[in-house]
């Protein structure tokens, strides 16, 4: 899909209504993490120093259509104000008289923070006067937020129709990253897909299996591949009522002639603690008392002996609990071994979701991989092969 880019558009003095997402992770009232606002300040810099007005509007948390105090975005407006070097104000609305009367005020150049457009009901509904009130305050209107593409809410979609719209230059790299890595992607392409349960990730895997050349199962999920396969797998997790599913799953891998590559063997516990006693076992040989917590050190061998044919890997969870020591030790000898790969130029990586983003930090190569998103959820109905209504509301 082609879409709208900010190259060439002539933003002097106007007023650019800039979609980002500033749901970053908050503790005790404290910004944890600040790359989403970081990545953000590319294209904020941009459309300033072009002479914009630049008006930011976001959600934060799950309000629910009420004005919430503790999920106000005014300690986001003053982390942006510090990422950039200069002033950010900020309106106690996103809409209405008071957003108006903020914006009436700016000059060119100028950064403005908008209150969370989730305190009013109209935008998770998507709703069209809630659109029009968001239109009313801007001239152009730019999403820089992928990570709430998967969205068709009033900030995302509905105002992207009613103004001329365009991708942010976050946006614009996070779709390059992801064509580069599904859409058109140089093979053989191996996929690593971990995570609890199959149930959450069906779509997912259905569409990885039409598209990759090998698909790695870690996590829980491999546990129910195993067990569908009548490998024993003692007490680990596993949903015995996706057996059927799995089975399925795999019957359409070999068709498209995908290989699905699972655990020959594994850490096993039987309590989950860090650092219990543990024991590395075959996959045949699990103890009936026994969870599988990791993936062993010969299935990283055969993993990292794959990724040496291989110019793509996507990557979506964890191979083991990485949480908890030493449950982590598969994922982190397969990160720093795509991260060794990447940096070779041997191959394009292309990591994303919430606990990826946290296991490759933790293996401390998260800015080794060729791309790694900001996204969680629209990272996955991406890798699902779902068209993102945030996304389609830009195409040329
Ligand atoms: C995210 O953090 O994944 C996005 O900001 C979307 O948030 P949501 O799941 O609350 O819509």
């Amino acid at each position: 899909m082609s879409y709208r880019t900010i190259d060439g558009l002539d933003v002097a003095n106007k007023r650019v209504l800039l979609r980002a997402d500033l749901n970053v992770p908050v503790r005790d009232g404290k910004i944890t993490d600040l790359t989403r606002i970081e990545r953000l300040s590319p294209t904020i810099r941009e459309l300033a120093d072009k002479g914009a007005k630049v008006i930011v509007c976001s959600h934060f948390d799950r309000p629910k259509g009420k004005r919430v105090p503790e999920m106000s975005l005014a300690p986001m407006a003053a982390a942006l104000a510090e990422v950039l070097g200069k002033p950010v104000a900020f309106a106690d609305d996103c809409v209405g008289e008071m957003a108006k009367a903020a914006i009436d005020t700016m000059s060119a150049g100028d950064v403005l923070v908008l209150e969370n457009t989730r305190f009013h009901a109209g935008e998770e509904k998507n709703d069209p006067d809630m659109a029009k009130a968001l239109a009313a305050n801007a001239d152009i209107f730019v999403n820089d937020a992928f990570s709430a593409a998967h969205r068709a809410h009033a900030s995302t979609e509905g105002v992207a129709h009613l103004i001329p719209a365009y991708a942010g230059r976050l946006m614009q790299r996070e779709l390059e990253a992801l064509t580069a890595a599904l859409g058109a992607p140089v093979r053989p392409v191996l996929a690593i897909v971990g995570g609890s349960k199959v149930s959450t990730k069906l779509d997912l895997l259905g569409n990885l299996v039409g598209r990759v050349d090998m698909l790695v199962i870690g996590g829980a999920m491999a546990n129910t591949f195993l067990a569908a396969d009548g490998v024993s797998v003692g007490k680990s997790l596993q949903e015995s009522e996706m057996h059927e599913t799995a089975r399925e799953i795999s019957a359409k891998a070999k068709e498209a002639g995908c290989e699905i590559i699972l655990p020959v063997d594994a850490v096993t516990a039987t309590e989950f603690r860090a650092n219990p006693p543990i024991k590395i076992v075959d996959i045949s040989a699990i103890p009936d008392d026994a969870m599988m917590l990791d993936v062993g050190p010969k299935t990283v061998q055969a993993l990292v002996g794959k990724l040496a044919g291989v110019k793509t890997v996507v990557w979506n969870g964890p191979l083991g609990a990485f949480e908890i020591a030493p449950f982590d030790a598969a994922t982190v000898a397969l990160a720093k071994a795509v991260a060794a790969a990447t940096q070779a130029g041997a191959l394009l990586s292309v990591a994303g979701g919430g606990d990826t983003v946290s296991a490759l930090r933790h293996a401390g190569v998260s800015d080794q991989m060729s791309y790694v998103s900001s996204a969680g959820g629209a990272f996955l109905e991406w890798m699902e092969g779902k068209t993102l209504p945030g996304v389609a509301a830009l195409s040329a």
